[in-house]
């Protein structure tokens, strides 16, 4: 933890370069031949060195934004880029780099592979994109950073322990070790709080602070939450598939 936190916070805000902007995006789902918007003309972006959160109710097209942040799927409309280059409709391969490299993603449920230990699964995405020769030769060295990764997380007693062997929150901390893996510029994490009790839920959230801050890592951090919402730099509120941004002290009431 900083031992300055104003002086911290002075830095955060001179720094204002802008890592993701979504431009006018718009996202419909289509069922039984009715079209059902989700998100209508959405303008937002994330700074650097930030912690942004996104909070809504369920349902109200959260993580609809965070897959198209993600290239995970296309808007209907609008446009989505990442330090200035439009990733949207960038060439599969680029939009493959830009997962697996420029951001790490974590999720409510953690999507870890049960049948891997807690190290093999922090290891997994060094290995996709990988020949088996390649992972071959770096091994050592990817596992060496692999096991820093789960002593920053505070998990690395656990490294051999299967999912099912470790509480929602350990789980919660290998996906964010695996996610950091890879030194990604940007970590996009859909209710990284919303299957854990309250005291666990604050222990990572905890820990996303402190990465923010000692590492200088940028978060944007999905939520339904206010109270874990307040806790962030900027806030952006969906409603009726649009959002209202400030402050957090100004959007949650
Ligand atoms: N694949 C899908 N097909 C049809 N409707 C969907 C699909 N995914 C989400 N929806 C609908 O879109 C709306 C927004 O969902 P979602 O983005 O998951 O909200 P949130 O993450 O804020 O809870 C909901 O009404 C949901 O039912
Ligand atoms: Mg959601």
């Amino acid at each position: 933890m900083s031992f300055y936190p104003l002086l911290n916070q002075m830095a955060k805000n001179m720094n204002s370069e802008t890592v993701l902007r979504a431009q006018d995006i718009y996202k419909s789902y289509h069922k039984d031949r009715i079209e059902v918007p989700v998100l209508r003309g959405v303008d937002f972006e994330v700074t650097a060195g930030l912690v942004t959160a996104l909070v809504g109710r369920s349902g109200s097209g959260k993580s609809t934004l965070m897959h198209l942040l993600a290239t995970l799927d296309q808007p209907d409309r609008g446009e989505i880029h990442f330090q200035g280059e439009r990733i949207d409709d960038a060439p599969r391969s680029r939009r493959d780099r830009y997962r697996n490299h420029d951001i790490g993603i974590i999720f409510q449920f953690y999507h870890l592979l049960p049948e891997l230990s807690a190290i093999e699964n922090v290891l997994a995405p060094t290995m996709i994109g990988k020949s088996a020769w390649n992972f071959f030769r770096h091994r050592k060295e990817a596992k060496r950073r692999a096991e820093a990764m789960l002593d920053r997380v505070g998990l690395l007693h656990r490294a051999a322990h299967k999912p099912a062997e470790m509480s929602g929150g350990e789980m919660q901390r290998a996906a964010i070790a695996r996610a950091l893996m890879t030194d990604p510029t940007l970590l996009l994490a859909d209710e990284p709080t919303g299957n854990l009790d309250t005291e666990t839920g604050l222990e990572i959230l905890k820990l996303l602070t402190e990465l923010n801050q000692d590492d200088g890592l940028t978060i944007l951090m999905i939520t339904h939450d206010n109270s874990i919402a307040e806790s962030a730099d900027r806030c952006h509120r969906m409603q009726d598939g649009q959002l209202q941004q400030g402050m957090p002290e100004l959007l949650i009431a």
